[in-house]
Formats: C-alpha cells, structure tokens, sequence
C-alpha cells in the first residue's frame, strides 16, 4: 500500500476503527476514538452503502458480500445477530494490522469512512471471531494497491530443548523478542522463553517436572498441564486442586507409559489450565512442547535433526509500544457472564499469528524433506494451513501418535489445541522462498473458519545432505473391543439463565465440585460428542489417547484414524470416540479448547473409579443415607 506523503497520525487515523452503538448511552468502545476526530469525508458526494448481517450470521455472511466504494464514503454495517461481528481486511500494514477492522457489536450498527489512504483496488474482508464470513470492498479512484505480505524479518528461534530426566522450569515475568524491531513484549513464560523449553522425553522414561511459580503475586496459584499426556489425575494439572502457590513449587510426575508399554511418540505442549484464567494465562505466555520419542519411530527413516521443526503457532494482539492487550473481561462471573464478551461473542483473536513466538519469521531450509510439527496453541482461531506454491503437507501424525498411513493433503485445518506432524518436500527448488499461511477453510461453509493470512517463510537455499523418508505404512493403532452401547453422552451448547449466557457441557456450566460421569477403572467406554451450537467447538478429553470411531455416523477420515484427543465439532456434528480407562482413578476433564468456551463454563468432569473398594464404599454410604432417612 502506498503510504507515501502520509503522516504518521493520518496514517493511524486511517486505521482506526470505528463503532456505533446502538444500544442507549453506550459509550465508545475502549481504543476507539470518536467520530468527530475522523478525517472529514468531502461532504457533497459522500454516499453510503450497508452491508446487513442477519440473525443466523454465521451461516448466511454478510449481505451483499460484495460493495464498491470511493474515498469519503461510508461503509454502514448492519448487525441484526446476537453475536459480534467484524469487517476486517485480510491484507494487513507493514506492522501486521489490518488496513481496516470494523467490529460491530449484536444489534447495532457500526460505519467505517474510507480513508484516502486505502489505496485503490479490491480488499478482502472476513469476519475475524468468524472468518468463514467473508467480502470483498472494491475501493474506486486513486492511490495504491494492496500491500504485499508482512516482510519476513526474524530467523525463527527453536525454543531450547530439554532432555534430562528432572526437570526445574521457573514460571516468570520475561521480556520476549515478539515483534522484529521495537521494544520487547513483557510476557509470563515458562523458563523466560516464550513458548517456554521444549521438553523432549524418550516413551517409557518416566519424567518429574519442577515448575517454580516466581510470577507475580497478583498472577495468583498456577496449574500446569501436560496436554495429549497419560498421566495421574494429581499430575494432570487440575483446575482447583494442588495449585502451585506463588513463591512454592510443584513436581508433576509423567511416567510416559500406557498400561505399562511405552506411551506413543508424539507431539504434545504444556500449558496453564487454571479455573477461570486459562484464557487469560496461555494469552500471556504460559505455553511450552513437549515431544516424546522412540526408536521405532526413528527407524522409519523419518526426518530427524535439524530436519524436524516444532512450529508453535498462535495469535496476539499488541498495543503500539509492543505490549500483549487485555481483551478478556474480569474474573467474576457476572463480568462475563453478561455485556458484549459475554458467551456467544467470547472469542480472543488475535491479530497477529506468532510462530515460536515470532511475528512473520523465516526459516532456511535446505532441498530437502522436512518434518514439520504443527501445533495451534491459539486461544481461539483456527488455520487451515497451506503452502503459497500448492505443495502438498504430508501427514504422518497427529500429534497424539503417528497414524498408520501417511496422507497427502492439499490445506490442514487445525483447532485449538490439535496438533498435526507433518512432512513437506522442498527437495527440487533451488533458491526459492516457500510461505506457510492460513486460507478460508475449504471443508465447509456453516462452521467458524479460518483467516487468510501468511504465517511464516520457507527459505529454500544450499544442497541438502539428507537420507530420510515418508513410508506409506507407519505405525498400526492397536485394535480396540469397542463396545456398541454408548456410555455418555456430551452435548457441547450455550445456555442462557437469569443472569446471563454460559457456555455448558448437557447443559450445565463447569462446577470442579461436581462429577460429571463415573467410569469403571479398566472398563473401555464409548462416547459420543455433540455439538448442538451455532458456532465450532473443539473439544479435548483428557487422559487417554482416543480412537475416532465415527464423524457423523461415517468412518472417520483418513487423518482421523490415528490416536486423538482434540476434535473439531461444527455446529450440529457429532464424533464417537472410545478408550480403556486402564492406569489411573480420580477426576478428569472434558472441555471446548477454545479458551475462551472452557474459562465460561464449557467444561465438564468424568472420575475413574476403582472397584470393588470403591463400589463398597459406595454401598455403604448409600446404606447408611437409607437408614438415617427412614422414619
Ligand atoms: Cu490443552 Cu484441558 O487442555
Ligand atoms: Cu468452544
């Protein structure tokens, strides 16, 4: 985009959103400026033109999609749904913002002036909580073109590996390289890294964690969770229970085995899962990987080495001066529970896609194969992924174990939370730079998509010094007695009561006090997920590793037929996964990971039981209830 001649202010005026609230006396949302300090569209031939969001958005976009409009125009934004929505552009400034973001609260009406400095030519807009919404402005007259994708700037950092059997990770406060050039982005991370060290571990070799909460006081106790990990349910990193404190330490114990055999080799990331804050706390920074290996794996001849990347990818936003925002409403249950965050308009996006931290890094590769571990550690969004030469990503894993047959897919869509291991072939380019973006999400048009954005650049440059490859057959899943009745149903939704709107699991909103559905400690169980809301939930079980029996009453897909424990569910989808409850009791969650969703009540329990004891206990209790009750 030309910006030549423009200064800094207008340049920044031009950027600004604007939004009118419908509602009675509501004032300017926070950032916005107000209207009067726009610059003033030469009033004769101004004309305005609306786009009208329905009831039922999500589904039926913007309407008309497409508007053309000359400088000093106004662009009016309907909003007749009970959601948010936005008018963002997909092409963003050198700095990564959008040249124009409109948001647009439920029922009200939002209107943006088209600045002089948007030069002409067509934009592509999308709704950022929605992306599958999209549009396009076609802008008339003079100036420049849409900008090119974000310089590539930053060589992209591995995150320091740890390998040692005992490990001690300090939780704290740490200035961390986010953006290329001003100041550092003050985060709190785990080891003063953001994401924190990677953990890589051998399957089978059990391993203690230390972690150090030396954040600061008002950060409060802090929980940390092995996602994708076998472990206890005191290792689990429970919401409520066996917090660490600040200033005092906890030890988490993965022994890295499943009914005594080594656990699968996988790709796997700790974070924070603390009731209430979890959103809050991974949008500061509390995120690391952890990678568990095996030999059989290395034996397939995959790429090892400098030649397999674990790419961290998640979004932020950052105040001018670098610094993370705070888009989330307070910890109380009524500063969420009703007002424009409040459940079904929760939704922390960020605007720039960080990978390993990093704003718009470059990686150089060689010709060569490259085993790439993808994992959405975003709060919200998800990014079907895809290379800027049509490339294809061959899969191999899903993060929670390598599936039984590699397969070529052209885009991979991933959620929050979900992981996919990937190889891509540079072998044949001579000097030619790659991009890895995120596009429209291609499978479906009624659930929440994904943004086009570029993510990072590949750098292809040099020979390649390599012997690996992608066997068709990896590894088998071991076979599984699924029983044919189903023994739980969850049903994610939105419930309303009196005092507002929750995000719920069967209809109730998260209570650690409350056992959800118990389970017979060695029993194998077959589940069914439900989505019976208007927006996509991805929804992760804890503590097993899960087979994927059927999407929709078909057959998985081929992606889908390895060990799992995050599913995308659109609205009115519904997956049926099973597992063995085998090594451990106690209490485990169910919840949406979209931060967001789980922090807002969409979160449930299930306890494993040990019998006979338990169940003895059980009738005894039962026994002594009747007979205090009886007259
Ligand atoms: Cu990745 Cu319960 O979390
Ligand atoms: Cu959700």
């Amino acid at each position: 985009m030309a910006l030549t001649g423009v200064g800094r202010l207008g340049r920044r005026l031009a950027l600004v959103l604007v939004v009118a609230v419908a509602f009675g006396g509501a004032a300017h949302l926070p950032g916005v400026l107000p209207r009067a300090q726009l610059p003033r569209a030469s009033a004769a031939e101004a004309a305005t033109t609306t786009i009208v969001i329905q009831l039922g958005g999500v589904a039926s976009g913007f309407s008309p999609s497409s508007v053309t409009l000359a400088h000093g125009d106004v662009l009016r934004v309907v909003n007749k749904d009970t959601m948010v929505h936005t008018v963002t552009s997909v092409a963003v400034d050198a700095a990564g913002d959008p040249l124009f973001n409109l948001v647009v609260a439920a029922h009200a009406t939002g209107t943006l002036v088209i600045p002089e400095t948007l030069g002409a030519g067509k934009y592509s807009f999308y709704c950022m909580i929605h992306p599958n919404m999209q549009g396009t402005l076609v802008v008339t007259g003079e100036g420049g073109g849409v900008p090119e994708p974000p310089a590539f700037e930053q060589a992209l950092r591995i995150p320091e590996v740890l390998t040692a059997r005992n490990l001690t990770i300090p939780l704290r406060r740490s200035d961390v390289r986010v953006m290329p050039t001003g100041p550092k982005t003050r985060m709190w991370t785990y080891g003063g890294s953001f994401p924190g060290p990677t953990i890589k571990r051998p399957a089978g070799s059990v391993t203690r964690v230390t972690f150090i909460n030396n954040l600061p006081k008002r950060a409060g106790a802090m929980t940390v969770h092995q996602h994708g990990g076998h472990q206890s349910s005191a290792d689990d990193g429970q919401p409520t229970r066996q917090l660490i404190a600040t200033g005092s330490r906890r030890t988490y114990t993965y022994p890295l085995t499943d009914a005594g055999k080594p656990a699968p080799a996988g790709f796997r990331f700790y974070h924070d899962h603390r009731m209430g804050r979890t959103a809050a706390n991974n949008w500061r920074g509390l995120q690391g990987m952890f990678l568990v290996t095996d030999k059989r794996e290395r034996r397939l001849g995959l790429p090892h080495g400098a030649y397999d990347v674990p790419l961290h990818l998640t979004d932020r936003s950052l105040t001018p001066d670098n610094q993370l925002t705070d888009p989330f409403p307070g910890p109380h249950m009524r500063d969420w529970m009703t007002g424009p965050l409040a459940p079904p308009n929760d939704a922390t996006v960020g605007k720039r896609i960080l990978v390993n931290g990093q704003f718009a890094p470059y990686l150089r590769v060689e010709p060569a194969l490259y085993r790439l571990r993808l994992l959405n550690a975003s709060t919200f969004s998800a990014y079907d992924l895809a290379l800027s030469d049509g490339r294809p990503l061959v899969q191999v894993g899903t993060g929670s174990a390598l599936l039984p047959r590699s397969v070529e897919r052209p885009d991979i869509l991933l959620g929050p939370a979900q992981r996919a291991d990937v190889v891509v072939d540079f072998r044949g380019l001579g000097d030619e730079d790659v991009i890895l973006s995120t596009i429209p999400r291609t499978d479906t048009t009624h659930g929440t998509g994904s943004r086009a954005a570029a993510i990072m650049q590949f750098r292809v440059r040099g020979t390649a010094h390599q012997s690996a490859r992608v066997p068709d057959h990896l590894r088998p899943v071991p076979a599984l007695d699924v029983p044919e009745e189903v023994a739980e149903v969850w049903t994610f939704g939105l419930t309303k009561d009196s005092h507002g709107s929750f995000w719920s699991i069967n209809g109730k909103m998260f209570d650690p006090g409350r056992v959800d559905h118990r389970v017979r400690q060695g029993t194998t169980e077959r589940w069914r997920l439900r989505n019976s809301s208007d927006v996509t939930h991805y929804v992760h079980l804890h503590e097993e590793q899960w087979r994927t029996v059927s999407r929709n009453g078909k057959p998985p897909p081929p992606w889908e037929r390895g060990l799992e424990d995050t599913w995308k569910l659109d609205p009115g989808e519904e997956v049926v996964v099973a597992a063995t409850f085998r090594d451990y009791t106690g209490p485990f969650m169910v919840h949406c990971h979209m931060l967001d969703h789980e922090d807002h009540g969409m979160m449930a329990q299930f306890e494993v039981f040990r019998p006979p004891a338990d169940t003895r206990r059980l009738e005894v209790a039962t026994r002594l209830r009747t007979s205090a009750g009886s007259p």
